[in-house]
Order: structure tokens, then C-alpha cells, then sequence
């Protein structure tokens, strides 16, 4: 059931309530708490999912079966992680990480956590190095999250290399907040929502910053 006021945007959860979904849905095993921790520890910035949305994005790809899966942003692994664990045997993760600590830290983590053998941390520029990947495509799954102002890149990038029923998944798809403004990376965002809803089958799930997930339904032009 959903109210006029939860369509419009308010919200019930309380952080009481949120700490108790997350106890009871999502206890995370040591592992992921580690790797959770592990920008703080390391003095860098704590911007990677929360234990929900890394749990869904999880349960996404167990869904859909992804094999080979990338991601743009990989800061200290916590997301890499969720992606490694909901691998089949034999899957692979391509992680793309341009700030060489963080792409130092993400090794120490993923290796750590179990997953070494499954995950490649491409340390570069996620637009320089992405036509590189194309020849291990076609992939099952992207997910997005860095370089917001990019994302109408990434999106086209996804669309040429997702097989065809691949699931695009992009964090901060409100962009703070600041999807409806003037700015460069505002028109980008908004490029990348509606290019994507030309060819994905998509929704934007109303996380706190939004989260856009669509499977590919058309090849690219
Ligand atoms: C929001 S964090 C990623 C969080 C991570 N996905 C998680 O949830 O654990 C974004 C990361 O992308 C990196 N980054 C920013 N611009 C990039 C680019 N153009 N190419 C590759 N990485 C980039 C940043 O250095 C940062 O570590």
C-alpha cells in the first residue's frame, strides 16, 4: 500500500527503523562488515552503498544470473564485494577505480574478503579504459557508480556491451538532489535516465538518492 505523501516523496522510516530492517534483513557476515569499515579506516571518503542497497544489488544479480558483471567506481571494494559474492562459479568481475589508494585498498579488501580470484581492479579512468573491456563482453550486468557527470556516457557504453536482457544498475541516479538544475552533470543525469528508458525496461527505485535499474530490451542502434 502506498499514500499521497509516500508518492510524493516522504519518507516513514525512522533511523530506529532502519537500524532494525538492517538487523533483521541484512546482517552482514564479516567479511562485508570489514570492507563496510574499511574507508574509514583508511582515512579515505565514506561514500560507498549502504549494507541495503549492497544486499539488493546482490539479490539483483542472483536474479538475473550475471556472470560478467563491471563496475564503474570501486572505491574500497565494499560494493565489489556484494557483486563477488552474488557470482556463479566461474564469474568474473571488472571494478574500475581511477584514485590508485583507493584502487590499493579495494585490493587489500577484496582479497581479504575471499574474492581475489574473481575480481580485476582496472586502476584507470573509467572513459579512457572502458572500450578495452569490450572484447570480454558481452556483459550481464553494469552497475554505476562514479563520475556522475558521466553517466550518459556509461549508459551508452552498457547499452553497446549488456547482452541483450543485461541489467543496468546506477547509483545517485537523483544526483544529490540536483537532477531538475542547470548544470552540466544535472543534463547528463537527465540524458542518461531517458536514453536508458528508450532501451531498458527501468524503473528509478526511490532509495534516499535514488536508484535507476533497468534490463536491456532493445540492441543498440
Ligand atoms: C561512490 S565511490 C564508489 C563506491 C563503491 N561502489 C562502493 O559502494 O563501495 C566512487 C569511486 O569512483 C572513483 N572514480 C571517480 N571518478 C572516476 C572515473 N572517472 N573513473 C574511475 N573511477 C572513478 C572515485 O575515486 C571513488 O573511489
Amino acid at each position: 500500500m502506498a499514500d499521497q505523501s509516500s508518492r510524493a516523496g516522504e519518507r516513514y522510516a525512522s533511523a530506529q527503523i532502519l537500524e532494525y530492517a538492517a538487523r533483521t534483513h541484512h546482517p552482514e557476515d564479516r567479511a562485508l562488515a570489514r570492507a563496510f569499515e574499511a574507508p574509514a579506516r583508511h582515512g579515505m571518503p565514506e561514500i560507498q552503498l549502504g549494507p541495503a542497497e549492497g544486499r539488493l544489488l546482490g539479490l539483483l544479480l542472483r536474479l538475473s544470473q550475471a556472470r560478467k558483471v563491471v563496475e564503474i567506481g570501486t572505491l574500497a571494494g565494499y560494493s565489489a564485494c556484494w557483486i563477488a559474492r552474488a557470482l556463479p562459479p566461474g564469474g568474473h568481475l571488472w571494478t574500475i577505480e581511477s584514485n590508485p589508494k583507493h584502487a590499493g585498498v579495494a585490493a587489500e579488501v577484496i582479497g581479504e574478503a575471499g574474492f581475489g580470484d574473481r575480481v580485476t581492479i582496472i586502476r584507470d579512468d573509467a572513459v579512457a579504459v572502458l572500450s578495452k573491456l569490450n572484447d570480454s563482453g558481452p556483459f550481464c550486468a553494469v552497475f554505476l557508480d562514479a563520475d556522475k557527470g558521466r553517466y550518459d556516457l556509461y549508459g551508452r557504453w552498457a547499452l553497446e556491451n549488456l547482452r541483450l536482457g543485461g541489467l543496468l544498475i546506477a547509483d545517485n541516479a537523483y544526483l544529490f538532489g540536483r537532477l531538475l538544475g542547470d548544470s552540466d552533470e544535472a543534463k547528463a543525469m537527465r540524458r542518461f535516465h531517458e536514453e536508458m528508458a528508450l532501451h531498458f525496461d527501468s524503473v528509478c527505485v526511490p532509495t534516499p538518492d535514488g536508484l535507476a535499474v533497468g534490463v536491456k530490451m532493445t540492441p543498440a542502434a
